[in-house]
């Protein structure tokens, strides 16, 4: 499925399938899993098709600055990582959580949010899978048993300026290793993320591996991987 920038249409889009609950869904796959700090009337594990989560983007304005960007996760087609990354390529799908905002909430929400990931971040509307609701404690790999439902997301394309692309696992460790900015250590945001996946028993090789290589890192440079630094609430 290809994905649509979300222009205002597709908010109408997104809203008026979930009419009924008088809601919006807002899908998280970074820093939106585990610090989402918007009002939410429910969150769910919920996962996208066709998309690779990669810290490939660029961070300037939240966990680097601009004379030592840091580098956070956005989301690429499938398509486009197999180019890059050939038979290394593991295809599957991305897991993140969903959040569930009132009727009278989403202009108040997606400015924060717009505000948030202003970074490069476009909104699209991609279709979110939720495991069957009486499995989903057991096990976030059951197969899809209902329709999707539309949800916004927020992606940095290759086209904004912030995007760095593809860097071997140890580069990418490392120059989160030495990145902080206004919302904290990049490697806090690693830690997080990681962390939040294995909360809800998804598996996802590439944050994973990142978190490996800098848990090492860590360790052999003495550096807590939970440095932390005052912020202001963020990415
Ligand atoms: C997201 O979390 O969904 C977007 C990327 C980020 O803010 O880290």
């Amino acid at each position: 499925m290809s994905p649509r920038r979300a222009a205002a249409d597709s908010v109408t889009t997104a809203f008026e399938a979930n009419s009924e609950e008088e809601s919006l869904w807002i899908f998280g796959y970074g820093s939106l899993v585990w610090r989402p700090a918007f009002d939410h009337l429910e969150s769910h594990p919920a996962y996208i098709k066709g998309f690779a989560r990669r810290f490939w983007q660029g961070s300037m304005d939240h966990r680097g600055l601009p004379e030592r960007p840091g580098r956070v996760v956005t989301l690429l087609p499938n398509a486009s990582v197999q180019e890059i990354e050939g038979a290394d390529f593991e295809p599957g799908p991305c897991w993140g959580t969903a959040y569930r905002i009132l009727r009278s909430d989403p202009d108040r929400v997606l400015a924060g949010l717009d505000h948030r990931e202003r970074g490069g971040y476009d909104r699209l509307e991609l279709d979110l899978y939720f495991p069957e609701a009486a499995d989903a404690d057991a096990s976030v790999s059951n197969q899809e048993k209902a329709p999707p439902t539309p949800g916004l997301v927020y992606v940095a394309s290759p086209a904004n300026r912030a995007y760095l692309g593809f860097a071997s696992v140890d580069a990418i460790a490392h120059q989160i290793a030495g990145a902080r900015g206004p919302s904290g250590a990049n490697p806090e945001y690693v830690f997080e993320l990681a962390k939040g996946l294995r909360k809800m028993g998804a598996v996802d090789p590439h944050v994973f591996s990142i978190e490996e290589a800098l848990a090492e890192h860590c360790s052999l440079t003495g550096q807590s991987p939970e440095q932390k630094q005052k912020r202001r609430p963020g990415a």
